[in-house]
């Protein structure tokens, strides 16, 4: 499906300003007016915005002239904003940068800005990524102890935003108070959804931390289990449009935002596939989550590298594997499927793969189905020294590997995601 809507960043359209086009806001696969052109564009405007989670704007296509026209009348900001994506060039060939990167991986985790919303209360600072630097937002800056009231300028950042890894405990008590008051959807079905998969992600994010921090938990895994099937039934509730709703396009790679990825991407084509919710959906569900919980026992100067791994560091890096499945051999209970999910999913049905360089049928239906669905989600994730694809090129790419992948799980992926991303 071709769209005739282009996005606009909400902080585009400038408050008092007349935009002479008309303007739009996406509730899943249709566009609503929201703002009639000519008519000026208020602080009210903008505040009932945010406060429904609105980042972006949409413009017809046949306006695009109208709204560069638009934006030029605007040329402080543009060039403030041209000047400072020029200093985000970082040069990862001098060792104090890539120090500094190591640095800002280890100490920070990356939050949703959708769940910040003006005059909430926090009670740690949020900080964005500039670059290879990590920025205080200004209204943290006015006090040195929380909690703190926020004002619009986080919702509406197009930055990374992060937290600092000792705080995590703070912001999963911050996500859990959101989910029991549901505030800020009112009675909107839709956005009460959205709301819902923001919620769900961020928690999901912050168990799969958990578990990477402290692989042999049986408490950690408990937890983890009960978020990811809680996380399964939304996307089954949700999976015509499960992809939009669950899938982050995150500007790094971090092991908790692929993991997370895998783990909804398995359970969508999974039920694609036909599979049962109970017990396959959930067991890929748990095996998706895991299957990378070896790179908890990887120097986190190789899982982290800002630049390509050589022969001998990729060499380290495929132990990820055996190193994952040996963490969870000291969970008992833990059903073969999942450690099959785990252990072959960097097999190829040519014998390629690793780490056992197993042939054919020798590869499970589970490892067969994690192995693209973590090819995928890699290529289409940004890493500092590779664009990230996008979801239709890595698909085309995908399409032309042959003898790795099975064939028919490869066409039905292909297709499921094709519906998927055809609705926005
Ligand atoms: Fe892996
Ligand atoms: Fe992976």
């Amino acid at each position: 499906m071709k769209s005739d809507y282009f996005p606009v960043p909400l902080q585009k359209i400038v408050v008092d300003s007349y935009p002479d086009f008309d303007l739009f806001i996406k509730r899943q696969d249709r566009f609503v007016l929201c703002r009639k052109e000519g008519y000026k564009f208020g602080q009210e405007n903008l505040d009932d915005l945010i406060e429904n989670n609105v980042v972006s704007l949409y413009v017809e296509k046949k306006d695009l002239e109208r709204y560069e026209e638009y934006r030029k009348r605007m040329p402080d900001e543009v060039e403030e904003e041209a000047a400072s994506e020029e200093n985000e060039q970082v040069d990862f060939t001098k060792a104090h940068e890539i120090e500094r990167y190591h640095e800002i991986m280890d100490d920070f985790f990356v939050v949703n800005h959708n769940l910040f919303q003006k005059s909430e209360e926090v009670d740690f600072p949020i900080y964005y990524h500039v670059g290879n630097n990590v920025n205080l937002f200004s209204e943290f800056e006015k006090k040195s102890e929380g909690p703190w009231e926020l004002t619009d300028q986080i919702s509406v950042s197009t930055r990374e935003l992060l937290i600092r890894r000792q705080d995590i405990h703070n912001y999963q008590a911050f996500i859990n108070r959101l989910m029991s008051t549901s505030k800020g959807a009112g009675d909107n079905q839709e956005l009460r959804i959205m709301r819902k998969a923001v919620v769900l992600r961020e928690m999901s994010k912050v168990v799969i931390q958990e578990i990477l921090d402290d692989p042999r938990s049986g408490e950690k895994l408990k937890k983890l289990r009960d978020q990811v099937y809680q996380t399964a039934d939304f996307v089954l509730e949700n999976v015509d449009s499960f992809y939009s709703l669950m899938i982050i396009h995150s500007h790094d790679f971090y092991t908790y935002t692929h993991s997370l990825n895998v783990s909804t991407l398995c359970v969508g084509f999974g039920s694609a596939l036909g599979l049962l919710k109970s017990p396959d959906l959930e067991l890929l569900a748990l095996g998706g989550a895991l299957h990378d919980v070896g790179k908890s026992r990887v120097d986190t100067k190789l899982i982290n590298k800002p630049s390509k791994l050589t022969p001998e560091e990729f060499g380290e890096m495929k132990k990820h594997v055996l190193l994952g499945l040996d963490l969870l051999k000291e969970h008992h209970h833990l059903p073969k499927e999942v450690l099959e999910t785990v252990g072959q999913h960097h097999e190829k049905l040519t014998g390629t793969g690793y780490p056992n360089s197993l042939k054919g049928d020798q590869v499970s239906y589970f490892g067969r189905i994690s192995a693209l669905v973590d090819v995928y989600d890699a290529l289409t994730t940004e890493r500092p020294y590779k664009k990230a694809l996008t979801p239709f090129e890595a698909l085309n790419i995908i399409s032309r590997i042959q003898g790795e992948f099975d064939e028919e799980l490869m066409k039905k992926f292909i297709m499921m995601l094709g519906k998927q991303l055809a609705k926005g």
